[in-house]
């Protein structure tokens, strides 16, 4: 997650501000000390007996320190102006957005929503991003409780997340990979834990990806699946959402695809069934403050079991 170790458009170009400004302040400070030491350390003329501590202007050292004036304003206007121009450059892309995705804010947790201008395509998911590698992605940011900071280190500057306001901006990811993320506005108790995931993939990858998650749910057809969804409906359901089912819940992450996402709890823990078993059992025992309940008071380990094989049908 290092901001220096810049990848894609946006990213890049503050990286070489980042680096410009920083050899700009070491080299200041050395010159200032450098005149310092000189100062400190050069013999002075002899004073005359009854005249100690009187100072006497000479020519020489106004012009020393008008020139010294003058030069630090040119580098503090040329910094200016650099730092202006990098900001209007990388405010929009230069080619036409390949896609718009609504990113909301919860505490603490990123919930995902990508739009398309067929709306029977658009979707809704959650903590995991994907982007189609190589195409500028244009991002509307949203905050559901408080105030929120998106921010991918390698691809581009934090943008905040405002309740009651639509921030937008935009990230290109340069090539297929995954990017770490974090939010980056203090947000309460979890705030270190909001963690952001994005995957960057081809075109064809993302296109295929996008089609799967589409995709409602197969219902299950038997078995302790089919009991997990019974289980699910009556504990679950009024947080989250599972597509084409009685599941409607917005309160907590949609589930539709779980079992396509890598890790779980906003990206804190891997998408194993221990965790998953974990998560359910006691939430907040593995992330102290989270809003989701511990469900051993609503569902035994029997109903724990059945759950579990439900949402490990959720591809
Ligand atoms: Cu969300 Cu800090």
């Amino acid at each position: 997650m290092n901001y220096l170790d810049a990848e894609g458009p946006i990213a890049k170009q503050i990286a070489e501000l980042g680096w410009g400004f920083i050899m700009i302040s070491f080299w200041s400070t050395v010159i200032v000390t450098g005149f310092l030491l000189i100062a400190l350390f050069k013999r002075r003329p002899p004073q005359l007996a009854g005249h100690e501590g009187t100072v006497t202007r000479s020519g020489a050292g106004l012009t020393a320190v008008y020139s010294a004036t003058a030069l630090s304003s040119l580098v503090l206007l040329g910094s200016a102006v650099w730092m202006v121009s990098v900001t209007a450059a990388v405010i929009r892309p230069s080619r036409e957005t390949a896609l718009t995705i609504q990113v909301i804010g919860h505490q603490w947790w990123w919930e995902f929503r990508y739009l398309s201008p067929d709306t029977k395509q658009s979707f809704v998911t959650a903590n995991e991003m994907r982007l189609p590698a190589g195409e500028p992605v244009r991002l509307e940011l949203m905050s559901a409780d408080v105030i929120h900071s998106f921010w991918l280190p390698k691809l581009a500057g934090k943008t905040d997340l405002i309740p009651g306001q639509k921030n937008i901006t935009w990230i290109e990811a340069p090539k297929p990979g995954v990017y770490r993320g974090q939010c980056t506005e203090f947000c309460g108790l979890q705030h270190a834990s909001m963690l952001l995931r994005a995957v960057a993939e081809p075109r064809e990858a993302f296109g295929a990806w996008w089609k799967q998650q589409m995709r409602s749910s197969d219902p299950p057809t038997g078995g302790l699946a089919k009991e997990g969804q019974a289980v699910f409906t009556r504990a679950c359901a009024s947080c989250h959402a599972v597509s084409g089912t009685e599941a409607k819940g917005t309160f907590g992450p949609d589930l539709t695809h779980l079992m396509s996402r890598a890790q779980i709890g906003s990206n804190l823990l891997p998408n194993t069934r221990a965790y998953r078993a974990g998560w359910i059992a006691d939430a907040p025992s593995l992330k102290p403050g989270v809003r989701m309940p511990p469900m051993t008071r609503e569902i035994s380990g029997r109903e724990l079991q059945a759950v579990l094989a439900y949402i490990e049908t959720l591809h």
